[in-house]
């Protein structure tokens, strides 16, 4: 609770130098035993909470956050959205950082320059994500860069996902064996499992997540789908969702009575509570694209508690999409979230002066991802017939020392024809490049792709194949900028996006299994002009491995004891710096 070390204002720095203030944090990750669906399980617990704390900054903030691994296993922490600018040192994932080994801590330090939005943190190693370790992360706007909405009167975030009884470690085992995961056993909401709706197909004794509001107010809600493959269609019973944000930029405000949220993607809603509160609402996540009658328990659901609410939610949860012979549906859905030009994000200049419709695209990659299939005896995902191996020296710091054959930079643009493989194959980006990856899905499950290090412009999607004809069909003014697509099952999505970020940027499926099963790879970026001025030096912490382990220090462990006396005093002290800073400042 306490641990939650917050804000403080380098007050002489921000006066002198007018440096941008710092935010410290502590997440300290470990298991802790609960029983979301009733049944008792091992999750992964941050500062002892499930999901973990939320991370609140503002734009232009230096974030240094100090990681302590409880875990008997590896851990990395990455950052779902926000972009590491120059610094992909900070992004933890294998491909940037060494694992930090159990019973160690690592400090990861990078501003959020010039962002704002709804993102989230988790841990992106050894399928640990199915397990919990993540929580939310928010860029808020400054004072003085107006929002395009009136300030709305309270924050709520929600994270959904698919939940499986079994243990992450148990999940890995059954992938390893050549195994599918199955349909998972529920879906999750905040970490709590289903409101009883129906005494069949919901337990008795289910802790179940209410979410309080006053009658009246209109609330912003972000919510995150964190979980290991279900795309998730969310809605509020009797409300509206006013869709404002995705994933960092602003969009055309516009009422859904439901939206499809895929895995890794992040939305914030403004919602009025404009309702009579004869009763609670339902907050319901249900599974697409899957069979909804053989899925039926694997429904979130939760409670929209208005304080005059006159009694408990009760009856049929609201419908979702009736678009069983409407293929078309779910696109036209994700079509319609644009990108609000005028509005100011991290700038008061307005995001639309970027007219990303009229420059030159300088490279077109198509990435197909395929079912899983058996490589040298192990079930193995691929993009383009390879299966990503991730190197056992992080990218960059190969470079840095010059390691040879750490990874090869030959990932090859077309889907290639001959068997699949294993590879450390990466992407040569061309740093200031402005390039169209086609993410085609031959798979038979809906899919998301994410990209670390960046936003793309999400400027087409369609059943069936990708032709040049294709180009004619795309979005050139307004495609929403954002960092996770879904790519339908026998159709593709195009993405434009702008290479203006140094370093190795992680681009792979976000659902787990396949990304575990190697559905990745990377850009490496570098400017030709290399100097110490477009991408940051390694951090003095750097961690070292692979061909490089013998450059790394023995640390000393954490103890197990933690100081949360001291820690509270520090809070206070902080808050009276922070207030002290405030006043000062504005
Ligand atoms: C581990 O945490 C301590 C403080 O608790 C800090 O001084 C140290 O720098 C951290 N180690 C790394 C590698 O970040
Ligand atoms: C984040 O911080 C801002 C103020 O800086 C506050 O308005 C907002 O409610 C906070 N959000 C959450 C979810 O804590
Ligand atoms: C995880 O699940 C497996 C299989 O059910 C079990 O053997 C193992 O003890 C579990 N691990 C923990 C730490 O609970
Ligand atoms: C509860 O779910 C079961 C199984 O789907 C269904 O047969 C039953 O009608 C539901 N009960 C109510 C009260 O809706
Ligand atoms: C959205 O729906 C609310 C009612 O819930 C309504 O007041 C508002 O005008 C609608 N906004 C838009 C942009 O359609
Ligand atoms: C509240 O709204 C519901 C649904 O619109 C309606 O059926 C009910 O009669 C209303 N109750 C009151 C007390 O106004
Ligand atoms: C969904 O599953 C049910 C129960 O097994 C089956 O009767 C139904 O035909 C299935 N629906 C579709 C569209 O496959
Ligand atoms: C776009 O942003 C502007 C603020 O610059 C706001 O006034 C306007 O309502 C927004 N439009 C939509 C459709 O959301
Ligand atoms: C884009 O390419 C076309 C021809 O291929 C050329 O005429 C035009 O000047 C280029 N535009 C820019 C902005 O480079
Ligand atoms: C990578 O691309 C750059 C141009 O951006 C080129 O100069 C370089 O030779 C390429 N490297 C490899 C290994 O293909
Ligand atoms: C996969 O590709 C093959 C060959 O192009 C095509 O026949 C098949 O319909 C595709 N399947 C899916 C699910 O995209
Ligand atoms: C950047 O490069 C310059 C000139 O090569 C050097 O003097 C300086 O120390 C370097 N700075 C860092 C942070 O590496």
């Amino acid at each position: 609770m306490a641990l939650l070390r917050l804000i403080y204002f380098s007050v002489l720095f921000g006066l002198c130098f007018a440096a941008d203030p710092f935010a410290n944090f502590d997440l300290e990750l470990s298991y802790i035993t609960v029983s979301p669906l009733g049944v008792p399980q091992q999750v992964i617990a941050v500062n002892g909470k499930f999901p973990g704390p939320t991370l609140n900054v503002t734009t232009n903030y230096n974030v240094v956050v100090n990681v302590k691994n409880k875990l008997d296993e590896n851990l990395l922490i990455t950052w779902s959205g926000v972009q590491m600018r120059r610094v992909s040192w900070q992004d933890g994932v294998l491909g940037t950082n060494c694992p930090i080994p159990p019973k160690w801590n690592w400090t990861y330090q990078f501003q959020v320059k010039d962002q704002i939005g709804s993102f989230f943190y988790f841990p992106s190693l050894n399928f640990q994500r199915a397990a919990g370790g993540f929580g939310p992360f928010i860029i808020t706007n400054r004072n003085i860069i107006p929002l395009p909405f009136n300030t709305p009167d309270g924050d709520i975030v929600i994270m959904i996902g698919d939940w499986y009884t079994q243990n992450h470690t148990a999940l890995r085992t059954a992938l390893d064996n050549g195994k599918d995961l199955g349909m998972p056993d529920g879906v999750l909401i905040n970490g709590k499992g289903p409101y009883r709706y129906n005494t069949t197909l919901v337990p008795d004794g289910i802790d179940y997540e209410t979410i309080n509001v006053e009658p009246g107010k209109t609330y912003r809600i972000r919510v995150h789908n964190v979980g290991v493959s279900t795309c998730l269609n969310f809605r509020i019973q009797s409300h509206n969702l006013l869709l404002a944000e995705t994933e960092g930029h602003y969009t055309m405000q516009q009422n859904y009575t439901s939206l499809d949220i895929y895995v890794g993607q992040s939305y914030s809603f403004l919602v009025t509570m404009d309702q009579n509160a004869s009763s609670d609402y339902y907050m319901v996540a249900s599974p697409r694209f899957v069979n909804q009658s053989l899925w039926q328990r694997v429904t979130g659901v939760g409670i929209l508690h208005y304080s005059n609410s006159k009694g408990k939610a009760s009856g049929p949860l609201p419908d979702p999409p009736n678009d069983a012979y409407d293929t078309s549906y779910a696109i036209n859905q994700a079509m319609s979230i644009r990108q609000n030009g005028s509005a100011s994000g991290a700038r008061p200049n307005p995001q639309g002066s970027f007219h990303y419709g009229s420059i030159n695209v300088t490279d077109t990659f198509v990435l197909r991802s395929m079912p899983p299939v058996v490589i040298d005896g192990k079930l193995r995902a691929t993009f383009n017939g390879i299966s990503f191996v991730n190197p056992d020296t992080p990218v960059r710091l190969a470079d840095k020392f010059n390691v040879k054959g750490a990874y090869k930079l030959d990932f090859p643009s077309r889907p290639l024809t001959g068997p699949p493989r294993m590879d450390r194959s990466l992407i040569n980006g061309t740093y200031k490049g402005f390039i169209e990856i086609i993410l085609e899905n031959n798979d038979t499950v809906v899919q998301s792709f994410h990209m670390d290090g960046y936003s793309f412009f999400v400027v087409g999607m369609a059943y069936g194949e990708w032709t040049e004809n294709s180009k004619g069909t795309y979005d050139k003014w307004d495609a929403i900028s954002r960092c996770t697509t879904q790519v339908v099952p026998g159709g593709w999505t195009a993405v434009l996006v702008s290479l203006d970020n140094v370093g190795a940027w992680n681009l792979r499926a976000e659902n787990l299994d396949r990304w575990y099963l190697g559905q990745e790879t990377y850009l490496r970026i570098i400017n030709p002009d290399e100097d110490n001025t477009t991408e940051f030096a390694a951090p003095d912490n750097v961690l070292y491995c692979g061909a490089l382990g013998h450059l790394q220090k023995p640390q000393k462990k954490i103890s197990s004891a933690s100081t949360v006396i001291g820690q509270s005093k520090l809070y206070i002290t902080m808050l009276i710096m922070f207030f002290a800073a405030i006043s000062i400042l504005f």
